[in-house]
């Protein structure tokens, strides 16, 4: 383990690869400037997220957890110009950060922040017969996730792709018998996906400049 060394390696791939977008940066900034943890994506994994939304010709895509919208302009960035982010956020400040971020980066048309607990929103989504989704980003409370993959299946369509962020926590996901909830969340996902005949998933690990952890990907069957 040489956490210096993957942040290294990270900076190599993102100098070479993932040119700095200003608004993007500018969105980093600003909410670093307010205060907000450093939990945002990567930026590699940002672009990564960009280029699987750009290999599906996303038009619709659901983000649950959205801190600054660092992750919410990387998507974003991927839409045509009648594509919608739909992003949901608890916390009033850090979604006052990221309606100022859209709103510099000229994106607030696209994106749509519905703040309150996720879990509220996705239901209102779906009692409002929300058009299926065709990518969906889960990434908030991780205690949550199961909640959040059984709404995103109602909100899906055969097709969608759906990625669930920090699934490896430094390892914790190995500890069966662990008391912390974010991990148990995590658990329980991995056993319902392993039952799930409506999806066909993966798991990797990553190292980078956020440490060791990774995130699953899932393709919901037809
Ligand atoms: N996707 C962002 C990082 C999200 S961090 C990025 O990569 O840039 C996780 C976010 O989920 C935090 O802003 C936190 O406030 C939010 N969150 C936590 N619990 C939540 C809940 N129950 N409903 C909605 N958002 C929640
Ligand atoms: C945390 C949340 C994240 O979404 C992440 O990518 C890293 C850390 C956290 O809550 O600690
Ligand atoms: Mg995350």
């Amino acid at each position: 383990m040489n956490p210096a060394q993957w942040t290294e390696v990270d900076q190599y791939f993102v100098s070479k690869l993932v040119p700095e977008d200003p608004m993007i940066a500018a969105a980093l900034e600003a909410s670093h400037a307010a205060g907000l943890p450093a939990i945002n994506v990567a930026p590699n994994q940002g672009k990564l997220l960009q280029l699987f939304a750009r290999m599906l010709g996303a038009k619709r895509i659901l983000e649950v957890g959205t801190l600054g919208g660092y992750s919410t302009l990387w998507l974003a960035k991927a839409l045509p110009a009648d594509g919608r982010v739909i992003t949901l956020e608890l916390d009033p400040k850090h979604a006052a950060v990221a309606r100022d971020n859209f709103l510099k980066a000229g994106l607030n048309a696209q994106i749509e922040l519905r703040e309150g607990p996720a879990a509220e929103s996705l239901n209102q989504l779906i009692t409002e017969k929300c058009p299926a989704f065709d990518f969906v980003f889960i990434d908030a409370d991780k205690a949550s996730i199961p909640v959040y993959f059984e709404a995103a299946l109602r909100l899906s369509h055969p097709g969608t792709v759906i990625v669930v962020d920090n699934v490896v926590r430094n390892g914790a996901v190995l500890d069966e018998s662990t008391t912390d909830v974010n991990v148990q969340g995590v658990r329980r996902f991995m056993d319902t996906v392993a039952a799930d005949n409506r999806v066909t998933a993966t798991a990797l690990q990553t190292v980078g400049s956020k440490g060791y952890d990774g995130f699953a990907l899932l393709l919901v069957n037809s």
